[in-house]
């Protein structure tokens, strides 16, 4: 089984996604396990803190490395883990690879920023791994940890139903995904393309390959860079 351990200041602004649908699944089928770590609770000041002002002046607080590495060190104490990864938005874009990467390696820690950011000797000595999830700021790393975990827990062996179908997601191949309908095939002056219904599974699969590719040239030419 797989262990995630999300680390954070605000644990209750992501434990929702994991209570729905395949996340859930993945999780009562004890293919992964997930644990919360709410930082105040590794505090090792009496009052209870966790951030404090940056050296050298400016406005924001900054997380210290006390808390996070008394987080970190009981956990590691415990098992082992693949890597040790730091939400941020100043770091490499999460894309389809590394969410393939991420989801055979083994148990994860993954640590969320908040504020100003964790002091930076926590990125130099603790982190193994910096992940952004785009290139925009949110208010912490929860809901960037939330879009990692989802990524990377639906590609985990067994959580998916049909096992073909992470194969065909978008990305996995490089490429978009093809247009998808259901029933009815007309709706109002609409129909669903012809082949789709043809029973023809090589022409269906031909007309998928190229709808594919149209839509990543108009969409995402970079992609045949
Ligand atoms: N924290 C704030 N914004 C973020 C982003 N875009 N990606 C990852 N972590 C973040």
């Amino acid at each position: 089984m797989v262990r995630i351990d999300i680390i954070s200041v605000l644990p209750q602004l992501i434990e929702s996604p994991f209570n729905a649908s395949i996340i859930k699944r993945a999780i009562e089928k004890k293919i992964v396990e997930i644990h919360f770590h709410d930082l105040k609770d590794y505090s090792t000041s009496k009052r209870k803190q966790i951030d404090d002002y940056q050296f050298g002046g400016g406005s924001g607080m900054v997380i210290m490395i006390e808390p996070i590495k008394k987080c970190i060190d009981s956990l590691k104490k415990k098992r082992d883990y693949k890597e040790v990864i730091y939400m941020t938005p100043d770091a490499e874009i999460l894309n389809q690879k590394t969410a393939n990467k991420l989801s055979i390696e083994g148990n994860l820690i993954i640590l969320c920023g908040h504020y100003k950011g964790v002091d930076q000797r926590v990125r130099d000595k603790l982190i193994t791994m910096e992940i952004s999830i785009g290139d925009y700021v949110l208010s912490g790393g929860e809901l960037p940890a939330a879009v990692l975990c989802d990524s990377i827990i639906r590609l985990i062996p067994g959580v998916l139903g049909d096992e073909t179908s992470a194969l065909t997601d978008s990305f996995q191949d490089g490429i978009l995904a093809p247009p998808v309908y259901t029933r009815p095939a007309k709706f109002e002056n609409t129909n669903v393309p012809k082949i789709l219904l043809s029973g023809n599974k090589k022409k269906i699969e031909e007309w998928r390959e190229d709808k594919a590719i149209e839509r990543t040239k108009k969409i995402r030419p970079n992609f045949f860079n």
